[in-house]
């Protein structure tokens, strides 16, 4: 099996540096494509055989040293009483954002078995089609992230309700991340018991607080889910728009620190220190190309770390719909190769 992945997460000695993509399975692959022709998004992340396939695209495709399970950070939400659906090519949306205290009591726990049954069924699936060959990680969003779905009810540019919540309402903001940390904890650790081999925290949108505000308002709850995951698997921490308070991502947990491209990852790693792994951080639209430019970003990236062990190779964040196959592939290659020690 390809323990490179793993064993960067541990920072430990690996032959070539690891890369795995956010969103390294979607819109940009025709297999993915086809397959969307046929089933609504929920659909394919909610039927385990088609999130196993899916999953298995990007493995067979563009050979990169680990699996994200297909999934999404929203389906944890129907199990505690708050309706969404995708609207084609619009993103989430959440049927009635919560901005009430009744509403905030009205949110359960969920059981995981009983509501995402089907994700740990993927998982089990996986590990077995995965065996000999990389390793499975397993996602959850992190409190803040959620949060800010289920109260705006969709994606926001100045997360206006959010933050009127948080401001004007810290009780109910607090019971609120309570519970969404309660969900947090029990999916992710259910996802480990089920064979997850690494999970990642996706705080997507915390950049839009200050540093302040993150501390008093999001850091403690994130630090709960960290401080309460089971078992030994390296636990990735990842948000963006966040390179000038990295330090306060890193308090939080993780053993490996994400880092978006509005930063030198060198001079991140050094800022936030040795004793945790990094991963990043090409801007996902050098993928546009010309390969020429591919290939200066990803030797910049691998010179700015050295040598040091401890460095997974990632986008700054997700893969976007309009990159080719091809030049993703090209990524992947050029991380092995450059990388050879
Ligand atoms: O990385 C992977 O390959 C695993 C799959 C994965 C998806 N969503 C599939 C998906 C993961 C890890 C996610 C996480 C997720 N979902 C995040 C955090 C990561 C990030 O990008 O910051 C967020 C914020 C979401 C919420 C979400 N899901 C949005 C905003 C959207 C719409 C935007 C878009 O790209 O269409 C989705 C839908 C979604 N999730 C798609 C995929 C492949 C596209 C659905 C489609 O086929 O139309």
């Amino acid at each position: 099996m390809n323990e490179t992945f793993l064993k960067a997460c541990r920072r430990e000695p690996v032959d070539h540096t690891p890369i795995w993509l956010m969103r390294q399975a979607g819109r940009y692959m025709k297999e993915y494509l086809d397959l969307k022709e046929k089933y609504d998004f929920i659909t394919m992340a909610t039927t385990p055989d088609i999130a196993v396939e899916i999953t298995m695209q990007p493995i067979n495709k563009i050979g990169v040293d680990a699996a994200i399970l297909f999934a999404d950070i929203l389906l944890p939400l129907e199990g505690m009483g708050i309706g969404f659906s995708f609207d084609k090519n619009h993103g989430p949306k959440i049927h009635n954002p919560v901005r009430t205290k009744a509403q905030v009591d009205a949110i359960k726990i969920i059981d995981p078995e009983e509501d995402v049954g089907y994700v740990m069924e993927a998982i089990k699936i996986l590990r077995k089609e995965l065996e000999g060959r990389v390793p499975l990680i397993g996602f959850s969003g992190a409190p803040f992230t959620l949060a800010s779905y289920i109260i705006e009810g969709g994606g926001s540019r100045n997360y206006v309700h959010t933050k009127t919540m948080m401001y004007q309402e810290p009780e109910m903001w607090n019971l609120l991340m309570d519970k969404v940390t309660d969900v947090v904890i029990v999916y992710l650790n259910a996802q480990i018991e089920a064979g997850a081999q690494a999970v990642q925290l996706f705080d997507s949108w915390v950049g839009a607080l200050s540093p302040r505000d993150y501390v008093t308002y999001v850091q403690p709850h994130s630090k709960k889910v960290f401080d309460n995951l089971k078992g030994d698997v390296p636990k990735i921490h990842f948000g963006t728009n966040t390179s000038t308070w990295l330090n306060l991502i890193k308090e939080a947990g993780g053993d490996v620190i994400g880092v978006d491209w509005r930063i030198d990852i060198g001079e991140a790693w050094k800022s936030i220190g040795y004793d945790v792994a990094v991963q990043g951080n090409l801007d996902p639209t050098v993928l546009l190309g010309p390969k020429s430019v591919i290939e200066k970003n990803v030797k910049e990236i691998l010179a700015s770390v050295g040598n040091r062990p401890g460095h997974i190779f990632n986008l700054g964040h997700g893969i976007i719909p309009e990159l080719s196959v091809d030049n993703v592939k090209a990524l992947v290659d050029m991380v092995h190769e450059f990388s050879q020690r």
